[in-house]
């Protein structure tokens, strides 16, 4: 299968690659604009591989959307490409609404101009595979139970509003025109090549570097960590089993509060790398909460698990020893990027800079 990929230099978006790359046998054409978020580091070691291509381009360019699907006609798509931080999407929502609605759009118009022209079989087998997250169904309080297919749209911040609005123009560009479109919504990411403003990878550096760690609120907020490899397996498993017409809920049933998250950090790198001053606990520091901070997500799996026939294999202690070692053996990658900072540009939100 020929796959189109969007936002395949960013943090999801190039586990899919590599375990495209690395565990099938399918090809990619990664279409990514490398904003701040995307790394090329992350995909370079595929740029002399003929099963790869990276199309440097913006998915808000109609016109060479076309043209990519015309030099390269692609069996599917992966739509990963999106402004992912919801602390930045409350400083300035207006790129989020530039790449996560419009870019959305854009993308369903020339893959709807590409599949119409298309003749059997292609055109029965072609697929659009919308990536979303599970912030489209608002937050949970404690005796609710977890989201799944079914859970009506409640968004509340400018990130998942934006998120949410493209997931109803793919719903509706499969009923209005036939699209084969297929959503997955999913719990929150960690893992390799995760940029640092978002919450692991910013306490794990921060912990390295024995500076205080910002814990909004008073630290009950509850997310639920899917391990970044395990999210990549699912989304292969979708794009080749999954039915258009159906949403998926993505998730890995670990649950944690976010100062359990962040003392698993400091816990894990007292292990590995035990410092004279003692406790990296001391460092943790309760800052001023983000505003409409969503309280919890949680994800119930169950549909996505039988359907694609897919399970996570981390749970949340396996997965954050093994990131926490990456940051630790992948210093070089990190480095470049606070240098980045220091030089004067900016790095998650305003409570994360010091
Ligand atoms: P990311 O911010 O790490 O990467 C986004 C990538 O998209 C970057 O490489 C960037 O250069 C590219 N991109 C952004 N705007 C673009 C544009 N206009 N044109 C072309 N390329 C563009 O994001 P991520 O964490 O890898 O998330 C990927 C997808 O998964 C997003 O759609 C996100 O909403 C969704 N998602 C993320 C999580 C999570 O925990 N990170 C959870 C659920 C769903
Ligand atoms: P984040 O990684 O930004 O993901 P999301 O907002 O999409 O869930 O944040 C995860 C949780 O961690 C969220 O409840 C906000 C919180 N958080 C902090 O407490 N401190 C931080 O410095 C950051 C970036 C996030």
């Amino acid at each position: 299968m020929i796959i189109l990929l969007t936002g395949g230099c960013g943090f999801i978006g190039s586990a899919v690659i590599r375990h495209l790359m690395n565990k099938t046998k399918h090809s990619i054409i990664n279409i990514d604009c490398m904003t701040y978020a995307a790394s090329v580091e992350s995909t370079a070691k595929f740029l002399k591989d003929s099963r790869y291509k990276h199309e440097q381009t913006n998915i808000n360019d109609l016109n060479s959307l076309k043209k990519i699907f015309q030099k390269y006609s692609p069996d599917a798509v992966m739509h990963l490409a999106a402004e992912s931080h919801v602390d930045r999407s409350i400083d300035g929502p207006g790129a989020f609404i530039e790449t996560n609605i419009i870019g959305t759009y854009n993308l369903l118009e020339a893959s709807r101009e590409y599949w119409s022209n298309l003749e059997y079989p292609q055109k029965d087998h072609f697929k659009f595979h919308h990536i979303s997250t599970d912030e489209v169904f608002g937050h949970l309080e404690l005796n609710e139970s977890p989201f799944n297919k079914n859970t009506p749209y409640n968004p509340r911040s400018p990130y998942s509003a934006s998120k949410a609005s493209s997931d109803h123009l793919v719903r509706a560009w499969r009923d209005t025109y036939g699209l084969p479109t297929f959503i997955t919504n999913t719990t929150n990411n960690y893992g390799p090549w995760h940029f640092p403003e978002k919450l692991i990878p910013l306490i794990t550096l921060n912990a390295i570097h024995g500076k205080q760690l910002p814990v909004y609120g008073d630290g009950t907020n509850i997310r639920d960590w899917l391990f970044v490899e395990d999210h990549a397996e699912a989304l292969v498993k979708a794009i080749e089993y999954g039915e258009p017409g159906d949403t998926y809920t993505i998730g890995a049933r670990q649950p944690r509060t976010n100062l359990q998250v962040v003392e698993a950090i400091c816990d894990i790198l007292d292990e590995i790398q035990p410092t004279p001053e003692g406790t990296r606990r001391q460092l943790i520091r309760y800052v001023a909460d983000r505003p409409g901070h969503d309280f919890r997500y949680e994800i119930d799996p169950t549909y996505a698990e039988q359907k694609l026939g897919w399970k996570a294999k981390h749970n949340f202690e396996a997965g954050i020893r093994k990131t926490i070692q990456w940051y630790l053996d992948n210093r070089m990658w990190w480095q470049k990027i606070l240098d980045q900072r220091y030089a004067g540009q900016r790095l998650g939100g305003k409570n994360n800079v010091r």
